[in-house]
């Protein structure tokens, strides 16, 4: 059995395996600074920097990118850590070299309850509410499909939820006439009691649901999860938390949060593997829940099955309940883990302050610019990692291509409600620099004067 089931990804043995992965890796990540002779891909074993300049200079050359971009938008999606993308091609090659070991049934168990009980210490919960999912979509199509909703049962959302987050719950209106409601978030917000006004004054008798997202993807706003949960809670309404823009970013406690499902990205926030992420359901919610991908047989009395699918049983209540797809996402998640060792490395406390403090210079230097119109709340504990802004009377289309082309600096154009012009969403991830404001100022002064 290839040890790297049970190693740290540190620890695998890099260069005791067959020809050519060093080269392939090496293929992958050609443009790394960082890359060692040994072809790891960061010093292994040796720790970041300490000193906040040095720390964050070492932090930048460490995703798969190229450094001459000023890239903000790891709000659709952020470059993968070198470390991560390393993990996760170590992982996928011994899995193929692994295709012969009879045993490992009894491994995968192993792993994948490893893998649920490290997620869920990083999200502040139990590794039996913890399931693996493709992103953050998956995550809360799940619940949309699997919970027992009638004709006229009421969703309460917002104006500004993504497609990923909204079109399940519309799909539900059309199969089974649930009512879905928006509520109409101002922006910029001014108070987090106008959020729990909303939800207040849209709640009635028939409420089942409340969905909404923790950071906003459209301005960035941040909104008082802890007290919406709460509120729903309380009426015995069932919370969804969209966890996308926030997971990896914010140094969350799920428990704490109080939410009875959330759903996140690791290709994000997180800077792990693409096309991996998780789904929390709160323990008192397993039993609500219908598994729309259940790939376990849990009948009673017993069925007749000539093999069972790896990993379904004896492992945390949630993977058993909802389908374990750790053998299949295992290399994506082993990447994942990695993100999750460098954010400790790091330490989670100062990368939230980072962050924040990235945005907080942007927003200082952008609305310098008299043209620009701040479109994410500046209330201190309404914003997070992302920062909207447009220009009235000119296309953000145009604005995001040219900043593009003619300055090489990477913002994410939106749609804005009653505009043709659209806003831009400027992200502001840990490996994100004062230069890269800088260079957005400049590209935006360029174009749309000061
Ligand atoms: C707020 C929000 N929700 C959901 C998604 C979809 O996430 P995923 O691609 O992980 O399914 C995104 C992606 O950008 C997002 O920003």
């Amino acid at each position: 059995m290839n040890d790297e089931f049970s190693q740290p990804a540190d620890d695998a043995p890099w260069s005791q395996g067959p020809l050519n992965r060093r080269e392939l890796l090496a293929a992958a990540i050609a443009t790394s600074a960082a890359l060692t002779p040994r072809g790891s891909v960061m010093a292994q074993g040796t720790e970041p920097p300490a000193s906040s300049r040095e720390l964050w200079q070492w932090v930048r050359t460490q995703p798969v990118l190229d450094t001459q971009v000023a890239y903000l938008d790891s709000a659709s999606v952020a470059p993968t850590w070198r470390a991560c993308m390393a993990a996760e091609y170590r992982a996928r090659e011994s899995q193929s070299l692994e295709v012969t070991n009879a045993a490992l049934e009894d491994r995968w168990i192993t792993e994948s309850t490893r893998l649920a009980t490290r997620f869920a210490a990083f999200s502040g919960c139990d590794a039996d509410e913890i399931v693996f999912t493709h992103g953050t979509g998956e995550a809360l199509s799940s619940v949309a499909g699997g919970l027992d909703l009638a004709a006229g049962d009421e969703i309460i959302t917002t104006s500004q939820e993504h497609p990923a987050a909204l079109s399940p719950w519309l799909m539900l209106a059309r199969r089974r006439g649930v009512i879905v409601k928006q509520v109409e978030l101002p922006v910029p917000l001014t108070g987090p009691e106008q959020v729990l006004g909303l939800f207040a004054g849209a709640v009635t008798p028939r409420t089942r649901v409340l969905a909404f997202s923790q950071v906003q993807y459209g301005d960035g706003a941040l909104l008082p999860v802890r007290d919406l949960c709460q509120f729903a809670r309380q009426r015995n309404i069932v919370s969804v938390v969209n966890g996308a823009q926030a997971f990896g970013m914010l140094d969350l406690n799920l428990s704490d949060l109080g939410c009875d499902f959330y759903g996140a990205s690791f290709h994000k926030w997180l800077g792990g593997c693409q096309g991996s992420g998780l789904l929390y359901v709160r323990r008192e919610m397993l039993d609500r829940l219908w598994p729309v991908q259940p790939r376990g047989i849990d009948a009673s009395p017993p069925v007749f099955v000539p093999a069972q699918a790896p990993a379904q049983n004896g492992v945390p209540a949630a993977l058993h309940k909802f389908g374990n797809v750790v053998p299949h996402l295992w290399p994506a998640l082993r990447g994942g883990e990695a993100a999750l060792d460098l954010q400790a490395q790091i330490n989670r406390t100062r990368i939230e302050a980072r962050v924040r403090e990235l945005a907080i210079y942007a927003r200082l230097r952008l609305q310098q610019l008299k043209k620009i119109e701040l479109l994410t709340p500046g209330r201190p504990g309404l914003w997070a990692g992302i920062l909207s802004l447009r220009v009235p009377g000119r296309s953000a289309a145009e604005l995001a291509d040219a900043l593009v082309k003619n300055h090489r600096v990477y913002v994410r154009r939106l749609e804005w409600p009653k505009s043709d012009a659209g806003a831009l969403r400027v992200s502001m991830h840990i490996f994100n620099s004062h230069d890269d404001v800088e260079r957005l100022l400049n590209g935006l002064q360029s174009l749309v004067g000061k």
